[in-house]
């Protein structure tokens, strides 16, 4: 690959002793043929981070980029999720294999329970938690993780051996979800921020146009950027080349403390969540 960039990205500290860019790229709804060449881009940007999922359809495509572009497997970071309807730790297992089989690597770096689905398998999210401990114990999942646990969800895993190393949340200016991210802080959990832009809903924001504005910077930088200094893990997705580019450029600027407040202050609660409630959230695709 040419121009490959040193990283200027920081890496967080995971619970476990490894450790996570804090900034990837995320390829939820990238139609599984335009995937490659869209990671392709991301790599070519200097990301070396790519959240997938096995309900994305598009664990390929990602593989395919990262084979294409000669960097070392052990230069990007590759996270996927469990599919909602493989929560049975026969399931889990085959589906697990089969990520690896589509990404075309011996290991992930990370790998989620994507949704909890309290209202399904008679709630047991805890058996499917302790068969991804196997995937850790095998070296097949350098790391494993949550995604959309709320609180009463991450306090019955504390009856297994390993604790989360993250927990993958919506998070924005819009939706704090202060409560799961507290307890994430207060437990060693990294919480790692999905639609951190709320999939544009953010963009048109008055607060965050006027801080763009004065510091010459778009709003979803301005969005971005406060993730970052919030110490949030996240990964915007983007089709379009010029904004893969852009999301990437975070990092030779820093916002004042004064206008974090004023980002912070957006926060809607409740009223500010853009996808499904994970209490609630019971779809298994077809
Ligand atoms: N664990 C979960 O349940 C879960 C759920 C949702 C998402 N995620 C993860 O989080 C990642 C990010 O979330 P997301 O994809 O839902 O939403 P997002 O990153 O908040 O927003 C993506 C949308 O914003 C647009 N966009 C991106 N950068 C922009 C920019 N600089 N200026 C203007 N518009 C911009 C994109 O448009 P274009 O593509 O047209 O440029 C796309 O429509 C996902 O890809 C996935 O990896 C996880």
């Amino acid at each position: 690959m040419s121009n490959v960039r040193t990283s200027t990205v920081p890496t967080i500290d995971l619970n476990d002793g490894h450790a996570i860019p804090q900034l990837g790229f995320g390829v939820f709804q990238i139609p599984p043929g335009d995937t490659a060449s869209a990671v392709s881009v991301a790599l070519e940007a200097g990301y070396r981070h790519i959240d997938t999922a096995e309900m994305y359809g598009n664990e390929q495509g990602v593989g395919e980029a990262v084979r294409a572009s000669g960097l070392d497997r052990a230069d990007v970071y590759i996270t996927s999720k469990l599919n909602n309807g493989f929560h049975r730790p026969d399931d889990a297992r085959r589906a697990f294999a089969q990520t690896l089989v589509e990404l075309e690597t011996d290991y992930v770096d990370l790998f989620l329970i994507h949704w909890p689905l309290p209202t399904l398998y008679d709630g047991d999210y805890v058996s499917t938690w302790k068969t991804l401990e196997e995937f850790q114990r095998d070296g097949r999942a350098r790391s494993i993780g949550v995604s959309n646990f709320q609180v009463e969800h991450l306090e019955r895993l504390a009856e297994c051996d390993v604790v989360p190393a993250v927990n993958q949340i919506e998070l924005h200016p819009y939706f704090g979800n202060s409560e799961v991210d507290a307890y994430d802080r207060a437990h060693g959990i990294a919480t790692e921020a999905w639609a951190p832009i709320a999939q544009g809903k953010v963009l048109d924001d008055p607060v965050l146009n006027e801080i763009a504005g004065r510091i010459g910077k778009s709003p979803a930088q301005v969005a971005l950027r406060w993730h970052i200094q919030r110490g949030n893990i996240v990964f915007p997705k983007s089709t379009t080349p010029a904004r893969i580019k852009e999301n990437f450029e975070l990092f030779d600027f820093e916002l004042e403390p004064d206008d974090i407040e004023k980002i912070d202050a957006l926060d809607r609660g409740e009223a500010g969540r853009n996808g499904p409630n994970p209490d609630t959230m019971a779809y298994v695709p077809g």
